[in-house]
């Protein structure tokens, strides 16, 4: 066993981070303030490759392993979680299950683009009354012969409005239960597909989330990714993968927050020394270190796990479910290190402890992790 990154790892590692300082840190706290997407920052992303980072360059990707993807995320998140999350879902939920599934033809449609960073994706699962229990989908995907006619809503869509691609999960057969959902390539400017509203939220309020309606959408039978039913399974396995990419932001975020108290914790001085050197401030960085290298190691073992063709289910799990509550933690205690200065928006770490929140809930609550990793353990 190695604990040593490669080369290759490093020098993205490097380039993210060069990447995130140079372009995401100047204007974050006006988007975020503004809740404005970063669109020029994401189409720099999709030009450097951060958008398809797994996928074989034959589809236009980066052809990196997934290593490689949580080092970029946690640099990228270290500074922009609104950036990230668009990296997150584009790369580990569409992209991922789009080459892992998508026929040839999917591939060259909707792939190439996607994963070169030309057009963005977005995952459509969540619903009014689907949430967590993602199996009871009211979402209909009725089979017309060559076509489905698709109608219903769906709920907290990452990408919402800036997508062009959706991959959305709908019931055809009600009486098969999960079985009878099927996952639908659409397209934004499909007749009856409408954007609604846009979600104001507490947390990488840079990010567009959007609910989205489908009105008598015609999908071709050739948009259907995998075999009639596979639906519900396309979601499930995608979303392993995006539990190591959102375990890897919630990382990122943590790491931010680490690095600006450290930094503050040597710069501020009370009582006659910097507070890095009063025992409160010290034993705090203490166990922010120690817990956000734990939670850097879970994603690392969930990526390679993932690279090496193993199952990675509990792995991304447990990684996603630790690692958000370290960012959670940290970020807390990050701004009760910056005192009130840690509650104004110039210091960034009140911005870092609201995006932190999300990573608690998005792609699996805790609870959900807590449901999957006891379930595969008791399953031993
Ligand atoms: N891989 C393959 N198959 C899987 C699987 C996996 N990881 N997990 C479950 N399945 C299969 C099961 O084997 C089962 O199939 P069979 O009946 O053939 O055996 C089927 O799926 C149903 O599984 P369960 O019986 O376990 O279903 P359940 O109703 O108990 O739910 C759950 C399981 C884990 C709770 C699931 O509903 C779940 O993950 N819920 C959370 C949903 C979620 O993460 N939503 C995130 C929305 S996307 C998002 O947030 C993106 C964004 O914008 C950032």
């Amino acid at each position: 066993m190695k604990f040593e990154l490669t080369e290759e790892h490093l020098m993205i590692q490097k380039a993210a981070r060069d990447f995130a300082q140079n372009e995401l840190l100047p204007g974050v706290i006006e988007r975020d303030n503004e809740q404005r997407f970063p669109a020029e920052q994401i189409k720099q992303m999709g030009e450097l490759g951060f958008l398809g980072m797994m996928v074989d360059p034959k589809y236009g990707g980066s052809g990196l392993d997934t290593i490689s993807y949580v080092l970029a995320m946690e640099e990228i998140s270290k500074v922009d979680a609104s950036a990230s999350v668009v990296m997150s879902v584009n790369n580990s939920l569409v992209c991922w299950g789009l080459e892992k599934f998508g026929t040839e033809e999917q591939k060259e449609k909707y792939l190439k683009p996607l994963a070169s960073g030309q057009i963005i994706g977005a995952f459509c699962l969540s619903e009014p009354e689907a949430g967590s229990d993602a199996t009871s989908q009211k979402t209909t995907a009725i089979d017309k012969g060559d076509h489905y006619l698709l109608n219903g809503t769906k709920n907290w869509i990452t990408n919402g409005s800036t997508a062009s691609v959706y991959l959305v999960m709908a019931q055809t057969d009600v009486e098969a239960g999960h079985k009878g959902i099927n996952c639908l390539i659409v397209e934004k400017d499909q007749e009856g597909f409408v954007v609604g509203k846009k979600e104001d939220k507490l947390g990488i309020r840079g990010s567009d989330t959007h609910s989205l309606m489908f009105q008598d959408v015609k999908v071709p039978k050739e948009n259907r990714i995998g075999e009639e039913g596979f639906g519900f399974k396309f979601a499930m396995k995608v979303l392993s993968g995006g539990r190591v990419g959102i375990a890897s932001q919630a990382l990122g975020i943590a790491s931010g927050a680490y690095e600006l108290a450290l930094k503050y914790s040597k710069e501020r001085k009370t009582f006659g020394k910097e507070i890095g050197k009063h025992q409160a401030i010290a034993f705090k960085l203490a166990d922010m270190a120690t817990e956000i290298d734990a939670a850097r190691l879970l994603c690392i073992k969930a990526a390679w796990m993932k690279d090496n063709g193993q199952n990675f289910d509990r792995a991304g799990a447990q990684a996603k479910l630790f690692a958000s509550s370290v960012a959670m933690k940290t970020t807390v205690e990050a701004v009760q290190i910056h005192g009130g200065y840690g509650f104004v928006k110039e210091y960034h770490v009140e911005r870092l402890m609201r995006d932190a929140k999300i990573t608690q809930i998005y792609e699996g609550t805790s609870e959900i992790q807590k449901i999957v990793i006891s379930r595969d353990i008791l399953r031993d």
